[in-house]
């Protein structure tokens, strides 16, 4: 279970979590930072332990799609978060996707 608390102190970190911000994970930013603020692999006895593989494919294909392809979100189609225990897209995130020139 993941308790109120854990937001509240998410947010004495970064009072707007919510906001777009890679820079966040800067070193700079970071370092001061418990081990236990950012939990995408868990925490404790059970945490990941694909965690450095999951990075690593998250970074290549990140990396693969911005050099290969364009991605464009369908006109009038509004993304909703859904916050669950991960973060979702209410109705989805449908889009047209084009090699990139
Ligand atoms: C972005 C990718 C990934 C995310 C977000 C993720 C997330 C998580 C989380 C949150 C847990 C803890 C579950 C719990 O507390 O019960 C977990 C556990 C685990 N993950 Fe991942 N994971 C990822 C990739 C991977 C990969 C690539 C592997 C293996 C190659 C892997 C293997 C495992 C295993 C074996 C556990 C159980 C560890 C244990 O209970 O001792 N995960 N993962």
């Amino acid at each position: 279970m993941l308790s109120r608390l854990l937001d509240a102190t998410r947010r004495e970190e970064d009072p707007r979590p919510d906001r777009f911000d890679p820079e966040r994970f800067a070193v700079d930013r970071t370092a001061h930072r418990s081990r236990d603020s950012y939990l995408p692999f868990g925490a404790g006895p059970r945490f990941c332990v694909g965690n450095t593989l999951g990075m690593l494919e998250a970074t290549v294909v990140t990396a693969l799609v911005a050099r290969d392809l364009r991605l464009t979100g369908l006109p009038g189609h509004v993304v909703r978060p859904e916050p669950m225990l991960t973060l979702r897209v209410r109705y989805g995130l449908p889009m047209t996707v084009h090699a990139a020139t």
